[in-house]
């Protein structure tokens, strides 16, 4: 049965035993906290989220108090206010004076509730000296700045309770504890760099990310990762049309608070030396291959590939595609890799963002087999147009498959990266990133998500489904669009 808390006079009713800096946070009364995260297990050591209780003579921490019926709480007494400014006067005790060169700065908890709620006494200017912590690599990824730590330990509850090993310890006590690597236990995990983001300070610091850009010029753009079938709702960094970070954005249905490391390199694709930059011929040139192949050697020596990084909306035009033609051959991309499971935390084996769909679509017997019946009809030689339409990321295709493409009289490639076969093609699209343009994926979870652009199209790239219309158009001999 719901009870009833009340927080500054209002009356909040919830479950009994909920946690109560959540129900106030979430009914919107904030309490500042360093220590407490909603996505780990709290710990009640940093003391900032002290609040008045009916249920005790002592100030309590509010992480760590269960709501019970008819409790009291106030959060703005004055005695609360002082002990969040004696609780900020320690933390700034042996705190450096780095928020100009710190990466943290604009988005850190201490330099916000400083200002906030601190004022600007210190009873240890010129009478104790800083305690020196280690700054040093923990990781190829992650570098820590020891003195800027306020051993909240988010970190070690982090690897301890969402990876399930315990790569982070606490060493030493008091004044002069530090959190270091475990002994034997080396930070190999492929969910390392959300330690990061949950750092309350910039004592974590992703090494990619590290002075990158200044949070306060950067917009914040949501969307969500393609580089598994999880689908994680991430916010990427723009600053002047650039990705400068992907971090996770809290989705309780697809990742939590949480992401994996390989999909923070999700805009990798968009600078990367392999991205096509240089089209070949034009749509014309495809229209006439198919309409003469198809009146030579019939609709069957047609093919089509289309992969599972391709969007709903380019899958749905393809289908509608493949269907002018009777008996043509459709071929699959796919990228199936290995899961890794962690404590509370999977990440999914098919390395691209919409086999769903394509699934849906197509039927799962056929995505399955791949390419392999397009390479049946390649080593008959029955086929003679290839059109390939490749969506994942850096996916090339393999040499035994490029060779027997040798065949053709006529090869179409759309890709955002090279996929091997561009220097055999007659037709070069330079593919758009999803990153560039607006969609949906349907996830592992069959969960439909859209996504918007997030940064602007390059000059030199075309919109998948632009092209397809344009090309129905031709071969339907409406007017043609160039693209
Ligand atoms: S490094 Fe950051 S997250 Fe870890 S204990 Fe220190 S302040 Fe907390
Ligand atoms: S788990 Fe999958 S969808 Fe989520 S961030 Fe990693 S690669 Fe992207
Ligand atoms: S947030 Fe409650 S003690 Fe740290």
């Amino acid at each position: 049965m719901p009870v009833t808390v009340t927080i500054n006079g209002k009356a909040f009713q919830c479950e009994p035993g909920a946690n109560v800096i959540k129900l106030a946070i979430d009914n919107g009364v904030f309490i500042p906290h360093y220590c407490w995260h909603p996505g780990l297990i709290p710990e009640g050591n940093c003391r900032m989220c002290l609040v008045k209780t009916s249920t005790s003579r002592k100030l309590e921490p509010a992480c760590m108090m269960q709501a019970a019926d008819k409790m009291v709480i106030e959060t703005e007494t004055k005695d609360v206010q002082d002990a969040r400014k004696s609780v900020l006067e320690f933390l700034l005790a042996n705190h450096p004076l780095d928020c100009p060169v710190c990466d943290k700065s604009g988005e850190c908890l201490l330099q916000d509730y400083t200002y906030n709620w601190r004022g600007n006494l210190s009873r240890f200017i010129g009478i104790a000296e800083k305690t020196l912590k280690p700054t040093k690599d923990l990781s190829e990824k992650i570098r820590i700045w020891g003195n800027r730590c306020i051993v909240c330990t988010r970190c070690v509850r982090f690897y301890r309770d969402v990876v399930g090993d315990e790569q982070l310890t606490v060493v030493n006590r008091g004044d002069n504890s530090y959190i270091d690597v475990s002994p034997g236990h080396p930070i190999d995990n492929e969910m390392s760099l959300n330690v990061v983001d949950i750092c309350p300070v910039g004592a974590l610091i992703n090494k990619e990310f590290l002075y990158k850009a200044r949070v306060w010029f950067a917009k914040e753009q949501k969307t969500i990762c393609n580089l598994c079938s999880k689908g994680c709702s991430v916010t990427a960094t723009v600053v002047d049309n650039e990705i400068k970070r992907v971090v996770p954005k809290y989705n309780p249905d697809v990742n939590g608070h949480w992401m994996c490391d390989e999909g923070r390199t999700v805009h990798y694709s968009l600078t990367a030396d392999k991205r096509i930059r240089k089209g070949l011929a034009t749509i014309s040139s495809v229209a006439n291959a198919i309409q003469m192949i198809s009146a030579k050697s019939g609709d069957q020596s047609l093919g089509f590939v289309i992969s599972s990084g391709n969007t709903c909306e380019e899958i749905e035009s393809l289908k509608e595609l493949t269907r002018i033609f009777k008996g043509v051959k459709v071929g699959f991309i796919t990228n199936a890799g290995k899961a890794i499971n962690y404590k509370a935390f999977t990440i999914e084996a098919e390395k691209s963002s919409n086999r769903k769909f394509l699934e849906d679509q197509f039927g799962t017997d056929a995505v399955s087999k791949g390419l392999s019946d397009i390479e049946a009809e390649l080593k008959s030689g029955d086929l003679k147009f290839l059109m390939i339409f490749n969506a994942i990321p850096f996916k090339r295709l393999s040499l035994g498959f490029l060779s027997l493409c040798d065949s053709l009289d006529f090869l179409a490639v759309i890709s955002v990266t090279e996929t091997g076969l561009e220097a055999e093609a007659n037709f070069i699209l330079p593919a758009r990133s999803y990153l560039e343009k607006s969609g949906s994926f349907v996830n592992s979870k069959e969960m439909r998500q859209i996504f918007n652009e997030v940064v602007k199209p390059p000059d030199f790239s075309a919109d998948e489904k632009e092209f397809i219309k344009n090309l129905l158009a031709v071969l339907n001999r409406q007017q043609i669009v160039p693209v």
